[in-house]
């Protein structure tokens, strides 16, 4: 059994134990970190798993699911409600419980069977304590149930912040979270298929995705434009990086593979190495971190515009 420790998340997030902040390790206290490397046949029976989903319908990702986020988010507005408003019932439900993770190369099986749920916590502190303690508005775009702006605004209770999506259920949700939370929240619709450009960012704000580009395949070129246009302090996108997966290597193939037969993200990270070889952003960080069973969704690209 080994244990994710200060150390551990520090070389996971690639910085030294130093610049874990506070509020990073008091995320991690109390949590159970330890998980089992899998091994032999336990690793080859998640390999099995894992081809038999590339095998099989994976949907793909696209215009044509807007529907399906709609029915995912009215879920949990339903269940938030229902709860008498428990914030536990803002964790999208594909967050699996009690599930094999990818981390530092290997399957792993948490002890904690909130192992993700946690782990984002910690990492979301740790991104956001780093890159956008001297930021003003912060803006998620595809914030889904809104369930990181709640943590955020607990972290930084003097900030506002913005949740974008394309689904209704999302604003909804916002909405709700508000009336009975009283955080500094506001929502707006967004399309980030086709960026609506009157949607103003403030100058020196921090504007954010997870798992939200990863649903426009290739066509995150619109977006990048808008973004290059809004010129945001920061832009952190938290998402899987197709990039990074060295194709010469089994447990990254299948994350690969997995990739292409769902149609994310592709293209990007390329995309951004371009406008910084042009010397149109700056790169500050590319790191990849952990993922659930079939790709690390978690890696991260923090950069900026030049000048901005
Ligand atoms: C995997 S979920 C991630 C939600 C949230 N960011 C999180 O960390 O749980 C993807 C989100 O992106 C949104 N989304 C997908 N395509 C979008 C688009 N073209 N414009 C705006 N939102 C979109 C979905 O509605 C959904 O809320």
């Amino acid at each position: 059994m080994r244990t994710l420790d200060l150390a551990g998340f520090a070389r996971v997030f690639g910085c030294v134990p130093d610049c874990v902040p506070p509020e990073c390790v008091a995320a991690m206290r109390g949590v159970d970190f330890q998980y089992a490397v899998l091994e032999g046949k336990s690793r080859d029976a998640i390999y099995v798993r894992v081809l038999r989903a590339l095998e099989s319908d994976l949907k793909i990702a696209g215009r044509h699911r807007k529907a399906r986020w709609e029915d995912g988010w009215t879920q949990n507005l339903r269940d938030f409600i229902a709860s008498g408003y428990d914030r536990q019932n803002l964790v999208p439900k594909f967050v699996k419980q009690n599930e094999v993770v990818r981390l530092e190369r290997n399957y792993v099986l948490p002890v904690d069977p909130e192992f993700e749920t946690h782990f984002v916590d910690v990492l979301r502190t740790w991104l956001f304590k780093t890159y956008c303690a001297q930021t003003g508005h912060i803006f998620e775009f595809g914030c889904g149930p809104a369930h990181n702006l709640v943590a955020l605004a607990n972290l930084f209770p003097g900030k506002q912040f913005v949740g974008l999506d394309w689904s209704d259920a999302s604003q909804k949700l916002i909405a709700k979270i508000v009336e009975v939370y009283q955080f500094k929240i506001s929502g707006r619709p967004f399309d980030m298929f086709s960026p609506d450009a009157s949607c103003e960012i403030p100058q020196n704000s921090a504007v954010f995705t997870i798992g939200a580009m990863e649903q426009l395949g290739r066509e995150f070129e619109p977006f990048l434009q808008f973004l290059l246009q809004k010129r945001p302090a920061i832009c952190i996108n938290v998402e899987t990086l197709y990039e990074l997966y060295d194709q010469d290597d089994l447990f990254d193939y299948v994350a690969a593979a997995y990739l292409r037969k769902r149609g994310y993200l592709q293209g990007f990270l390329p995309r951004l190495r371009e406008l910084e070889r042009e010397g149109v952003i700056e790169i500050l960080q590319v790191q990849r971190t952990f993922g659930s069973l079939y790709h690390d969704g978690y890696s991260f690209v923090v950069w900026r515009s030049r000048g901005s």
